[in-house]
């Protein structure tokens, strides 16, 4: 799929753009007028004054008798039998003040999904973004066509062809779009990473294929990796992760991947994500209704993660070296698998008694924190499919944020909006750290139901070195969409990258 900007108005397009598909966006018409649907006698944004001239009353009185409204998430597709545009895709926008990246986002998607319908080869993009910097609306652009087209086929026995487009013209976007595009395949290539890592099942993607993915990014994008077997992570006395990890017969690896810039270093973060190819639940296994079958995403993290490094692998940002950890491992039941009230004791000394072997996530996040912490870093964030508790609080549209820095929290918040991933900051509640006493260990793995997120945050807290910026991302909710939404088709989002990927290159820092 080929991007480019070109800088001219729909007026424009009219008189020298040839391809299959035209898709305009069209703001709703002002409340004020609640009567009018569609009558253009008094059009208010210049696409319906276009539009009307270009096709005639004839369209604005199809449009009126299929009721477009313009509403956000109508589409209509309208298909001429001759000439260019062969098709034309009508987009609504909802109210034009109302019109933010978001939105953007997801007109962008549809119009891209009714091109590909209509078999179009090529389309012209034409959304009013004129209030929107128009770099940024290049890229939020281009990313949700190129997302909203991803299908993934590795599976299946007879592949169906992807459909996609071959030229996609970008209107009203200048010069300046060159870079956005750029940035925009890059940050892609890695959503794309992540949703191939978190479909694929756990007979494929293990632990081993976690690290073979790591050396794949380290020797094509020229990063530094170092995985560490299990021999390595007991010498580091790493009893926390370990523990999860001793259950199953696929060895752990604990991998951490190193972006170097070219020039001097500003800022060093270090980024873990949780990286359970497989979580049974372990002795306290996971019962009906719990979805077990879906418990390989429970690597998500580590797909967010390393997929971001396959992004700035090829970004190459300067100023910033970037660490990426993933403690990667199976949860599983067998004769050596860690018991219901087992104490283990984590690489920073802490000793934790595991009242609940499916609170097995904060165990192996432990260990890559303290890890992580050791390196030094400007911050640090995780990402984990961590609990059921930050489904029930956030749903599946929004993820949870803990912070113990606001302008990290900040930055995050933003790069997160930036990038259409929605975040949600919750407390780190103090009171709430009551909940995970034991009376025989430093702490327990699990408190209560209540808050279940929140105690989750709290745990992992205690592995992080005191007033280093940390900030840490419960996507349980966030990684997976049954019926799909937007620019993710139904199945793996790849959550999470395009959030780390603008926060390491978006220049506000903690
Ligand atoms: N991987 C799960 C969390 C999860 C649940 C992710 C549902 C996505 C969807 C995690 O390891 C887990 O099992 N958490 C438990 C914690 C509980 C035992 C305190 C949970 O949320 O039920
Ligand atoms: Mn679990
Ligand atoms: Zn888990």
């Amino acid at each position: 799929m080929q991007f480019q900007c070109l800088p001219l108005d729909l007026a424009a397009v009219r008189d020298g753009w040839r391809g299959d598909c035209l898709a305009v966006g069209l703001p709703a018409r002002p409340e004020t007028d609640p009567a009018a649907t569609v009558a253009i006698s008094e059009p208010d944004h210049p696409h319906w004054a276009i539009l009307h001239d270009w096709f005639g009353e004839g369209l604005l009185q199809r449009l009126e008798r299929r009721q477009f409204k313009a509403n956000p998430g109508e589409c209509l597709t309208l298909e001429q039998l001759e000439g260019s545009p062969a098709t034309l895709v009508l987009v609504g926008l909802g109210p034009a003040s109302e019109l933010d990246g978001a939105g953007l986002r997801s007109a962008a998607a549809s119009a891209a999904k009714a091109a590909v319908a209509a078999g179009a080869d090529s389309l012209a993009l034409a959304m009013p973004i004129e209030g929107l910097e128009r770099a940024t609306a290049a890229r939020a652009m281009a990313e949700a066509v190129r997302l909203s087209l991803y299908s993934d086929q590795r599976f299946k026995g007879e592949p169906e062809p992807q459909r996609l487009l071959e030229r996609i013209d970008l209107i009203g976007c200048g010069a300046d779009g060159e870079t956005a595009l750029q940035a925009a395949a890059a940050s892609c290539a890695g959503v794309e990473l992540a949703r191939q890592l978190v479909a694929a099942p756990p007979n494929i993607a293990t632990p081993q294929h976690l690290a073979d993915t790591a050396s794949r990014l380290a020797s094509e994008h020229q990063l530094e990796l170092r995985v560490l077997e299990r021999i390595d992570c007991e010498a580091l006395g790493m009893g926390a992760y370990l523990a999860v990890a001793q259950g199953s017969n696929l060895p752990p690896k604990f991998i951490h991947l190193i972006y170097r810039p070219a020039g001097p270093v500003q800022r060093r973060i270090v980024l873990v994500g949780k990286g359970l190819t497989f979580d049974s639940g372990g002795y306290n296994l996971k019962t009906a209704g719990s979805q077990i079958e879906m418990m390989k995403y429970d690597m998500g993290g580590s797909a967010a993660v390393l997929g971001s490094a396959r992004a700035i692998g090829e970004m190459r940002p300067e100023g910033v070296e970037v660490h990426w950890i993933v403690a990667s491992c199976e949860n599983m039941i067998s004769g050596g698998a860690v018991h219901p009230g087992d104490i283990v004791t984590a690489s920073n000394g802490k000793t934790i008694e595991i009242n609940n072997t499916d609170a097995e996530g904060r165990l192996t996040l432990a260990d890559a924190l303290v890890y992580a912490c050791k390196l030094e870093p400007d911050a640090v964030v995780d990402l984990a499919t961590l609990t059921g508790a930050c489904v029930i609080a956030l749903g599946e549209e929004i993820a949870g944020l803990w912070s113990n820095h606001d302008g990290l929290a900040d930055q995050l918040l933003a790069a997160g909006q930036a990038g259409g991933e929605d975040l949600w900051r919750m407390p780190l509640r103090k009171s709430y750290k009551a909940g995970l006493k034991s009376p025989v260990a430093d702490l327990k793995n699990t408190g209560p139901r209540p808050g279940g997120s929140i105690t989750a945050a709290l745990f992992l807290q205690d592995f992080v070195g005191k007033g280093l910026p940390w900030a840490h991302l419960d996507i349980a909710g966030t990684v997976w969409s049954d019926k799909g939404r937007g620019a993710d088709p139904a199945g793996a989002t790849g959550f999470g990258v395009r959030t780390l990927v603008n926060w390491i290159c978006g220049g506000a820092h903690a």
